[in-house]
């Protein structure tokens, strides 16, 4: 993720302008070029034909594809503009369509829609089946998830929305990111339906270790 040394935008006074700034430095540690084996393995079995996935922040995550062509109609949300064309570019979709900011297009099986736009400014997506949150949350300093980010996921989705949530935590200082620790009793009070599946202890990476975080912690959250 960028690395808030390296930038010189403040995430909280101007966070677009931040990550506008990480994307143009190359600062995309976080993208991976496969699909996340926690996505798989939690999709894999379940049937999201004509389901409604959204997917905040979503740079140019290649998950979207993997929902996609399992019949979903994936949502994604990011605000800098190169992710959302790297994406359709770089995985060669034919027939995108864009209008105002909203890139689409119609897979086989399903269909992809990216909002160009500030998840923040979302008043309304429609029916949202399953949330899936991978480095999203995370991304975000504590001031902002808790003003901006889950008032957004609270408006957007509703009781019934099948959520996946992959969150991190350590025992270093809680603003120091992005990626941002979040404790799991900020994610229990936010989604109220939670459980913690899992808990994995790793070694942090090197910029964590730099600053004295040895290990950090991935939890993975389904309702
Ligand atoms: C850490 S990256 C994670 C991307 C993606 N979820 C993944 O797994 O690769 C966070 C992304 O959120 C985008 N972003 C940050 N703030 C945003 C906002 N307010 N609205 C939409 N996108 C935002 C950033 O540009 C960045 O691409």
């Amino acid at each position: 993720m960028p690395d808030q040394r390296d930038i010189k935008k403040n995430q909280i006074e101007d966070n677009t302008g931040f990550w506008q700034e990480g994307w143009d430095k190359g600062f995309t540690g976080f993208h991976q070029s496969e699909f996340n084996p926690v996505m798989e393995n939690y999709f894999n079995e379940k049937d999201i034909s004509g389901k409604n996935i959204l997917v905040p922040l979503c740079g140019k995550s290649l998950d979207m594809l993997y929902l996609a062509n399992k019949g979903a109609n994936v949502i994604g949300v990011e605000v800098v503009k190169e992710p959302v064309e790297d994406f359709f570019r770089e995985n060669e979709i034919p027939n995108m369509t864009q209008e105002d900011g909203i890139y689409r297009c119609q897979l086989d099986k399903g269909s992809i829609t990216i909002y160009n736009k500030d998840f923040f400014a979302l008043e309304n997506l429609g029916n949202i089946d399953y949330l899936y949150d991978r480095a999203s949350n995370i991304a975000l300093p504590p001031s902002m998830r808790k003003e901006k980010y889950y008032p957004t996921i609270k408006r957007l989705i509703n009781n019934e929305t099948k959520i996946l949530l992959l969150t991190m935590d350590h025992n270093g200082p809680q603003d120091f990111g992005p990626p941002f620790a979040i404790k799991k009793s900020e994610t229990t009070e936010f989604y109220p339906d939670i459980n913690l599946d899992r808990e994995l202890s790793v070694k942090a990476m090197d910029r964590f270790q730099e600053a004295g975080i040895k290990k950090i912690k991935r939890l993975i959250w389904t309702n």
